[in-house]
Formats: C-alpha cells, structure tokens, sequence
C-alpha cells in the first residue's frame, strides 16, 4: 500500500474520497467537489448516514465516488477513532473493488497526528497475506492519498512515519502468518541479518554459543528439536552516548508443549508463539527507517518446542544463565525458559530498562481476552511510560499485579526455582518467574498472548497476527529520543 499526502482533495478516476464524520458533525468540506457535497448534504439531510461508529455510505457525484465513515460519538473522535474508521474505509473500497482513495483529514488542532492515523489505519487494514498461495487474490486497494479538509496543511511527514509503521507492522506481522515449517528459528536469524546496516548490527548465536554462554534453560527447550535454535543480538545505536534500551521477543516459532504435548485443537495457533519476537524485529525495521536518537539492544532467542527422544522432561533440572537452577514441571512453560536466559544477559550490560513481550500464558487471554497485553513492572516510572505509549498508539496494556505470594508459588522443593506454578494466577506466577532474572534493571513484562493474532478481522487488524508491540514500542522509544 502506498500513501502519499497531498495537498488538496483530488482523487483519480478509479479512486474515491473518503470523509469521516462524528454523530454530532455535519459540516462538509468546502474543498470538496461540489456535486459531491450536495449529495452528502442530501443523505444527511435524510438521515441516510448519521455518522455513527462504523457506519458508511458510497455517494456518487460530478463523475466521482464519496464514501462517508462514522466515526461515532465527536468527543472521542482523535487519532484512535480514525485509525479504526480508517481501517473501515479500506476495507469497504476494497469490497467495492475500489483500488485508489483520498481521505480527508478532518481539520482539528492536530492534524499530522490525525493524517498518521488514517494512514496507519488504511494500510494495516489493507494488510494482506498471500505468500502461501498458489495465485494472488484479485487487485486489491493499494494506493491512498491523505488530505486535509481544509487544504494547506502540511503532513507529509506524518504520512511518511504512517507509512514506515504500516510496512514495519506488516512485517511483523507476516513473519507470524508464515507457516512454521519455513519460519524456523534460522530463517528469523536470516530476516534480521537483512536489518543489518547503517547504525543497525546484527549477531547471531547458534546452539554451541548459546550452551557456552551457559543458557541452559534456553537450551533445554531446543534440545529436542531438529531445527537449529538461534539467539538474535541486534544493536541500534542512534545516539554517540546516552542510555540503552533494552528489549526482548519470545521466539518460539512453534509451541507443541514439549513432553507436555498440547491438545490437538487449535495446536496450529502456535505458529504465532513467536510474536513477540516478531514484534521487536519489525521495531528494529522501523528504527532503521526512521532512525531516531535512542540506543536499543534487541534480542529474540529463537527455536521451536518439540518432544523427541532427547527432549526434556517434566522433572528436569537445568542451570540458567544467571547461575539459578530451575525444576521443569511443564515442558509446556517454555516461553520463560528462553526469556530468563535473555533477559539475564541483558541485564548483565546495564541498561537502562527492559521491556519483554511474549505470547506467554493461556492465563492471560482468559484474563484480559484480546482487548489489551498484560503489563507486569514494579517500576512506576517504566509504567507510566508504557501507558503513555499506550495511548499514542492505540495498542492497550493493562496493569496486573506482582504480589510476592506469586514467587512463592514458583519455589521448587528440588531447584531455586520451578517453571510452573499450577493452575491459578498463571500469568502473574509466569511473570514472577521472570522477575528472578531482571537484576536490579527496570523492567516490564508485556503478556501479548492475547493480543499477538486475531481470527477476525476488526478495526486495522486482518485475520491472523496483528503485529501488537511495534507501534507500542515506538511510541516508548519516540518519547525518550
Ligand atoms: N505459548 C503458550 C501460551 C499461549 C497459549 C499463548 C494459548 C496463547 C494462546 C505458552 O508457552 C504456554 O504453553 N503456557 C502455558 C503455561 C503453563 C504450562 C504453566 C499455559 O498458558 O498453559
Ligand atoms: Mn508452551
Ligand atoms: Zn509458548
């Protein structure tokens, strides 16, 4: 999908405007060809299009096309409420077998804020992933100008980042759709090397550095699998001196539990055990697009989860990096296994903060469902900063509690630790466990388990991964450039 911002309303013969407008609005455009406006001031006049949320209406005048989108109650109509009814206006045109449009910005105080939201809301929901198929899906909606209502205005620096997320996103999003026999822990590896460049690095670690950098936990989770594990080290260094950020991305690239083998049903999901790796990788391609004053240090440990003769079993005890032993009571809770081990070597070059995000706990969904990740930190500061972030993007987080009973519960009888802490409270004992490994960095914990994929498309989401984190972590790292 390509955006382009432009400074008046002019749409090409096969495209279409698009206009947004809140219950409460009823204003329209003067700019706005004038055929077109009398037929909006009569479907309005009729009541035909109220402007509540979601609802549209394809207008045809003076040889082109208005499609008009709600955006629902004027008061909360900002930046998130047009990033949705953007996403409705793509896939309405595209529905209609429309392939260019120009939105309109609606005129406001902050009209570049308002132009990135349009432009991410259209492009994520264009979204498409057709790589696995034998022929491509017939011609879809791909070219988009954004204009302001009033003219003049100059946005195309907002559209330019909107864009950047919109690619960085999809790519996130399309290492999650690909399947797990190609999206192997290597094949990570290989995505992140074609990062590499200008003030990007790129280290990968096989599985003889990982064992001799004594992550045995990391390596225990992919002793059994004939795939090679990788542990992915990426600097982004956009500022001569100043404080790292640290980030970590659960990569599993696929979860059948281990000797603790999951159900049969819906085991195919598990591709998308390694979205938060996903996620930090597409944070990397936008930082190396946009190239922002902040200091990053990235890793995703990478590998898949399977039984085997030489797997490891409930029972098991490993050393992880940090010198903690750990009792393996569910093979299944493999995700904190590799998490430990990195968090543990990051925390060793004292950054500044942490943040991981991983699909980490079925406790989580049911907690949350897919309406916001799990945010653990016993960092106010860090909080407060992530919900901010929040904010400005759209992608929600919600506070869940890191209560000492929770590290009781992963006291093992046999090791320091145990991996899994019975059937209540699982997302607060998961991330209990991972508290044992931050040091005294701050650090956060982003549950995205329920966030990391969809089976429905909704808003700027499509069915399947949704790339939840990169625009999250943007918006932390833009604050503290
Ligand atoms: N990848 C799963 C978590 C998950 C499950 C995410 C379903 C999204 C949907 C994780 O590795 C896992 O299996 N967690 C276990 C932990 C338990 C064994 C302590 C879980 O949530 O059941
Ligand atoms: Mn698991
Ligand atoms: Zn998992």
């Amino acid at each position: 999908m390509r955006f382009q911002a432009s400074p008046a309303p002019s749409p090409s013969r096969r495209g279409a405007f698009v206009l947004f407008r809140g219950d409460a609005d009823r204003s329209l455009p003067p700019s706005l060809d004038r055929a077109l406006r009398d037929a909006a001031a009569a479907a309005l006049r009729a009541k035909e299009f109220t402007g509540r949320k979601g609802e549209t209406l394809l207008l045809h005048g003076g040889g082109s096309r208005l499609l008009l989108v709600g955006l629902g109650d004027k008061k909360a109509s900002g930046p998130d409420a047009l990033r949705g009814a953007a996403g409705v206006a793509a896939r309405q045109l595209e529905a209609r077998g429309i392939q260019e449009a120009t939105f309109l910005v609606p005129g406001a105080k902050d009209e570049a804020a308002l132009a990135r939201a349009v432009t991410e809301g259209a492009g994520l929901a264009a979204y498409r992933f057709d790589a696995c198929k034998s022929r491509r899906e017939k011609a879809r909606f791909g070219k988009a100008a954004v204009a302001p209502e009033s003219g003049g205005a100059r946005l195309a620096a907002a559209v330019s980042e909107g864009q950047a997320i919109v690619e960085a996103v999809s790519f996130a999003r399309d290492l999650g759709n690909l399947p797990p026999n190609t999206k192997n822990a290597v094949y990570l590896a290989s995505e992140a090397r074609k990062l590499a460049g200008g003030r990007l690095s790129v280290r990968v670690h096989d599985r003889r550095a990982i064992e001799r950098m004594r992550m045995g936990a990391f390596a225990a989770v992919a002793r059994a699998s004939a795939n090679e594990p990788r542990l992915i080290e990426m600097r982004y260094k956009g500022a001569p001196r100043g404080p790292v950020v640290a980030l970590v991305g659960k990569g599993v690239t696929f979860d059948t539990g281990g000797i603790s083998i999951k159900p049969a049903e819906k085991m195919e999901e598990m591709k998308f055990d390694m979205c938060g790796g996903a996620a930090v990788l597409g944070l990397m391609h936008l930082l190396g697009s946009q190239k922002p004053r902040v200091n990053v240090l990235a890793l995703v440990p990478a590998t898949d989860n399977m039984p085997g003769g030489d797997a490891c079993r409930p029972g098991d005890i490993v050393k992880a990096r940090n010198g903690k032993t750990i009792e393996i009571i569910s093979t299944d809770a493999e995700g904190r296994m590799l998490l430990c081990d990195a968090l543990s070597y990051a925390a060793e070059s004292k950054p500044a903060c942490m943040i991981d995000l991983a699909t980490l706990t079925g406790a989580c969904v049911v907690a949350l469902g897919d309406a916001a990740a799990g945010l653990f930190t016993s960092d106010d500061g860090l909080r407060g900063e992530i919900e901010e972030a929040s904010k400005a993007s759209g992608e929600r987080v919600w506070p869940m509690p890191l209560f000492p009973r929770y590290s009781e519960m992963m006291k093992s009888s046999y090791a320091d630790l145990k991996n899994a802490g019975g059937r209540y409270g699982g997302a607060c004992t998961a991330a209990a466990f991972l508290k044992e490994f931050v040091g005294a960095v701050p650090w956060a914990h982003l549950d995205i388990a329920g966030t990391a994929w969809t089976d429905k498309d909704q808003e700027w989401n499509r069915v399947g991964a949704t790339g939840y984190g990169v625009r999250l972590l943007w918006e932390f790292l833009k604050a503290r450039a």
